[in-house]
Parts: C-alpha cells; structure tokens; sequence
C-alpha cells in the first residue's frame, strides 16, 4: 500500500513513479501512516492552511483500525492476551470492524456484544469478517444486561480472553500518541497551531492532543467538536460543572454523556469546545465532495466545519489539523437519501447546487 507515488517534474511536464516506503507487513503493518490532506477551498477563505489526516485509507476503512490495534497490541505485551486468545468488545460501529480485521490477521477469536437495533448490514459484515456477534436488548448502561457489560462478563467467563474496554482502556488514547499524533507533527514540519476533532471514546483527540502539546511545549491549542446531544460542549464550557444534552445528532460513532478514561487523560488541558449543529455538518459533507472529491462520513465533515471555524477563531496564517474519520460508504444509504434527510428536517440545510448529490430517493 501507498508505495509507489507520481512525482509531477514541473520542468519537463513529465511524470516519474517514486517510491516512498517499503512493503508493509500484513494488515496491521498497513495501519497508519495516512496522507495529511491539504484542504484548498476552506484554506483560501480562512486563510490558514486546513489540513485533514485521511483516516478513510486505513485498511479497515476508519480511524478505529489504530485503536483496535493499539488495545490488542497493549494485551498481547502485559501477557493478557496469548495465541489463539479470544477478544471481546461491545461495539456497533467501526471499533469492531477494526478489532475483527486485527482478529483474523493475528489468529484471535472476536466477540462482538451490540444493541439489537443496530441494521442487519453491520451484523452482517462483522460475521463476514469472522466475527461472532450477539445482539442483545438495547437498555442503559445502568442495566447489567447492556451490551458492555454483557461483553466484559463474557470475557471474564472464558480463559485467555480479554474485553478491550475501548471508552476506557487507554491503551486507546494511547495508540494514536504513538502514531497519528508524531505523523501530524511530522507531516506539518512542526508547524500545527490547532487541532480539532469530535470524540467518541476520545482517544483520537486526547492521544494526538496530548502528543502535539508535549512536542509543542503547549504552544498547539487542542480543541473538542461536539455534536448536539452531547454532554462535553457543556462540561468544557462551564469548567466541568454542567453536563447538558441538547438534541440528537444524525452524526455516528461521536458524542458522548460522560468523561471516559481516554478523554480524562486530557480533558484539563483543552483550550476549548464548538458545537457543530447538523445542519453545518451535512452541508460541509456534501461541500467537500464537490469541491476536493472526498466521500466522507458525517463525523469527517463535522470536524472539518469545526476546523473552519477555529480558523476564523485565530484568524489568517494558521495551520489548523483535523481527522477524516471514515468515508460515507456505511451510511450512504442515509446520507444521500432525500426521503432520510427530509425527515431529518436537513434537505433544507445542503445548498441548492449540491442537492444533485442526494441521488437516493
Ligand atoms: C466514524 C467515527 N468518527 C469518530 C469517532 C471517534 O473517535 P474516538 O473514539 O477516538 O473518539 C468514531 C469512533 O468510533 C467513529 O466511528
């Protein structure tokens, strides 16, 4: 994978191939190292530099294959977890297709507990991926039979078995200290005023934060997006005293009504929170793929409104980081559909010249 790149000589008008890397060994080894994407239309009229780490390129298709390999990888050297061990997760979205790939190319078993209102199409591709997934009754955490509590009771029952505990194992935050976070500083020469992303778990914005405030001695301003119906905008804005939900969000895989281990490793050190409405994120996503081609999911596209919106915070001559999560590809069903999006109240919010993109009735 990305081995061989296209060098344009501007000189002779020719192109020659170049070779930027090595072979990679398997999946795991092709984890990582994805492109910074220079964002040209939201660069020119910020006038800072909009740099987005396409996270879409990762061979199991999201931001979650670093997580997955990070938790298995941290088991794996505390001895936790041994050959032919099984691993178990509650997930529904792309922490467990990231810890099914993982699975399959270093010889584990995966267990996967989710909510049983997710679609048949995610069951569907994680058992296509050898996954074992049960489905069980959707209820709060508070009940012991929800579906992470069912996964860390499962683990606890088998031997050489391990729950990888994603909200709260920071081996997850961790992961990306270790990669996304030095690949930003290094794909950016050092020179990253700003990053800004959505959390979930929050070991995507508490590892690559905590990493360029280190190598930066806290010069680069870390920044939580948040989507409507989570706690965190709130919590950050009061200084930890509120934690109001307002709405939903048609956003996937972000949001959240806690502080996890993973965002506690960094939640005092951030400079501070934006709430993206929807109407901004579905309008960014259909944005960006007319004007630089990206396909992306929600969560992406609300990272690259909050991106913008810090530029113009700090003003021109910025370089502002952000994560392309996933590509719509899971949700396209959804996103492109009119009759979706109008029920959603959000075929108002995509701008009259990009409607001919929700070609799904
Ligand atoms: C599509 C998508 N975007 C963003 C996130 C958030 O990442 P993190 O869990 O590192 O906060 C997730 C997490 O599952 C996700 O699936």
């Amino acid at each position: 994978m990305r081995t061989s790149v296209l060098n344009f000589n501007r000189a002779s008008k020719t192109f020659t191939r170049g070779f930027t890397s090595r072979s990679v060994e398997g999946f795991t080894g092709a984890v990582g190292n994805t492109p910074l994407i220079h964002l040209k239309k939201w660069s020119e009229k910020t006038g800072c530099n909009i740099v987005a780490k396409a996270e879409f390129q990762n061979p199991g298709g999201s931001v979650k294959d670093r997580a997955a390999l990070g938790v298995i990888r941290d088991a794996e050297e505390r001895g936790l977890l041994k050959p032919g061990g099984t691993v178990v997760e509650g997930t529904a979205g792309n922490t467990g297709i990231g810890l099914a790939h993982v699975c399959r190319a270093r010889g584990y078993d995966c267990v996967i507990f989710m909510p049983n209102t997710q679609s048949q199409e995610k069951i569907d591709l994680l058992r296509m991926l050898g996954a074992q997934v049960h489905p069980v009754p959707a209820v709060a955490y508070e009940n012991p039979a929800n579906y992470n509590h069912q996964a860390r009771d499962f683990a606890k029952s088998l031997s050489n078995a391990i729950w990888t505990d994603q909200f709260d194992n920071t081996a997850n935050a961790n992961a990306h200290y270790v990669s996304t976070g030095p690949e930003i500083w290094e794909q950016t020469s050092g020179k990253v005023d700003a990053f800004t992303c959505a959390t979930g778990t929050g070991g995507t914005l508490a590892g690559v934060g905590k990493y360029l405030k280190e190598k930066s001695a806290g010069k680069t301003q870390v920044w939580l997006a948040d989507p409507p119906g989570s706690v965190l905008h709130s919590y950050i804005q009061s200084g930890g005293k509120l934690t109001e939900r307002g709405g939903s969000s048609i956003t996937e895989g972000i949001g959240q009504g806690r502080i996890t281990n993973n965002l506690g490793t960094l939640i005092n050190e951030i400079d501070g929170s934006l709430k993206i409405e929807d109407e901004k994120s579905i309008s960014m996503l259909y944005d960006l793929l007319d004007s630089e081609g990206l396909y992306l999911g929600a969560s992406s596209a609300l990272n690259v409104v909050a991106a913008v919106e810090l530029a113009q915070k700090l003003g021109p001559g910025h370089t502002i980081a952000t994560i392309l999560c996933d590509g719509a590809y899971r949700y396209q069903s959804r996103l492109f559909s009119k009759k979706w999006l109008e029920t959603k109240g959000l075929q108002d919010a995509i701008p009259s010249h990009l409607k001919k993109y929700s070609v799904l009735d």
